[in-house]
């Protein structure tokens, strides 16, 4: 691919476009991802062995047009968004709200009515954890008892509850813990049945006038089972009405690269993506929200470029998005961000997911080889992402990675910072293997042969 200078921006060449005729073809996905490209693709094991990866969950490789994007910038584009008044630096925070746009209308339906779509925005953060926190946050400042806060649906104290499950990544668990800790409130989790599924029936107990925050994932990072957000929430509708509705928030980290997140429909408040989980770059995510849900939030992280007026004691704050952006913004990645969602939508979650799909029911297969256990292994293909994560009876999962690594096998390994999954599993660790667009049945052949090899090799 070759970068053209560009005057606004964010247009660097799309040539990448032309491979694609409307029915996507995993090879010649591949050839758009250097660290796969046929000829030069990367090498790794004692054997130098062709790159298996089989470590999407964990980060995603990335596609040219995106590493373009952000060389682009760098190269030709470099300036300080929405810092003074020059036309690099116009043009950078020009291109930034685009990015927005692309990434709103990426959350949200297709279909969806424009008054809809304004009711949406996104703040820029630098990952998913990042925007945990910062949601977290806004209820540990909006407990202060200070008159502001008085009527802050960001409000907790030992009365109130928040409502996790048990299938959180750690950012989802950790952040809460610690606002609970101050703030007094209790945290409840849905229990996972052995499907792998949240026991829905379980909400009947948990959820009362006292929940103030539902925080769920929209896929687990380890059964890749996709909760049913929807139940979750018209069950909350059910229950609570208007004002008193709890705040729903959703992990949409593992969900984003494979299925379509349409939170217009799924009755949520706010969500977090983490950008390099989408083909884009490390170090950049957001926190997309309802404009209304954000009208009382405390701003937790605060300093330059976020504020109207600064007085020796008191400041004003800019209008949502920026009031929460503080600091300068991480352009190249938003940008890179924005080209990773272009090349995703482009491709489409039609063509995306069946192909994973059916990558997905021939991964299962592993189920078969004696020896292995899948944790949470009940659920239907359309219910869930392409991973599984599952133990090899005998053989502890790191020496597993090590010894499929050799082989040119990338598979993540450990407990995915998910504790609490695994326990509920009865393991401490377990060997992921998760899909992309890139991947070909060849990939998933490899990892089963490289299993059968492994258990030959360890005698299990
Ligand atoms: C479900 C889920 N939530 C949150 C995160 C945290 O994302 P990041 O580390 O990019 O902030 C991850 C990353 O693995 C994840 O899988």
């Amino acid at each position: 691919m070759s970068i053209t200078s560009c005057t606004n921006c964010a247009s660097v060449d799309n040539s990448w476009y032309s491979w694609y005729n409307g029915v996507m073809n995993a090879l010649d996905v591949r050839s758009e991802f250097p660290m796969l490209e046929p000829g030069s693709e990367r090498r790794i094991g004692t054997d130098d062995a062709k790159l298996v990866y089989l470590d999407s969950a964990a980060t995603a490789l990335k596609p040219k047009c995106v590493i373009a994007q952000e060389l682009d910038f760098y190269s030709h584009n470099t300036g300080s968004a929405g810092r003074g008044a020059h036309t690099l630096t116009n043009e950078a925070g020009e291109a930034i709200e685009r990015a927005r746009r692309k990434l709103v209308d990426f959350a949200l339906s297709s279909d969806v009515a424009d008054v809809e779509k304004e009711k949406w925005t996104a703040v820029f953060t630098s990952g998913a954890t990042m925007g945990l926190n910062m949601l977290s946050l806004m209820f540990l400042l909006g407990s202060l008892n200070s008159d502001e806060n008085k009527t802050s649906r960001f409000q907790l104290d030992d009365k109130c509850n928040i409502i996790l499950s048990r299938a959180e990544h750690h950012s989802n668990i950790v952040p809460w813990q610690q606002v609970s800790k101050i703030t007094g409130a209790q945290i409840r989790y849905l229990d996972l049945l052995n499907s792998g599924e949240l026991d829905l029936e379980q909400l009947n107990k948990l959820v009362d006038e006292n929940t103030k925050v539902l925080s769920i994932s929209h896929a687990s990072n380890v059964t890749g089972v996709v909760h049913e957000v929807d139940k979750i929430t018209a069950h909350l509708d059910k229950f609570t009405a208007g004002s008193s509705r709890p705040i729903v928030i959703l992990d949409a980290c593992q969900s984003a690269p494979h299925i379509p997140l349409e939170l217009d429909i799924r009755g949520v408040d706010f969500a977090v993506v983490s950008a390099h989980k989408v083909y884009g770059p490390s170090g950049v995510g957001a926190v997309l929200g309802q404009k209304d849900a954000f009208l009382d939030a405390p701003v937790v992280m605060s300093g330059g470029g976020m504020v109207e007026q600064v007085d020796d004691f008191t400041t004003t704050f800019q209008a949502l998005p920026n009031k929460y952006e503080p600091g300068s913004f991480a352009t190249a990645q938003i940008l890179a961000f924005a080209a990773a969602l272009d090349f995703v939508s482009k491709i489409g979650f039609a063509d995306i997911r069946t192909h994973e799909k059916n990558l997905t029911s021939k991964l299962l297969e592993v189920r078969n080889i004696s020896s292995v256990r899948i944790l949470g292994d009940g659920v239907l293909l359309d219910n869930r992402l392409g991973l599984v994560a599952f133990e090899l009876a005998g053989v502890h999962p790191h020496d597993l990675g090590n010894y499929l690594d050799e082989l040119g096998i990338a598979v993540r390994v450990g407990h995915h910072c998910a504790q609490l999954v695994h326990r509920r599993f009865g393991v401490q660790s377990s060997t992921r293997a998760s899909l992309g667009i890139y991947n070909t049945t060849d990939d998933v052949d490899a990892l089963i042969s490289g299993i059968e090899s492994a258990k030959r090799f360890f005698g299990v």
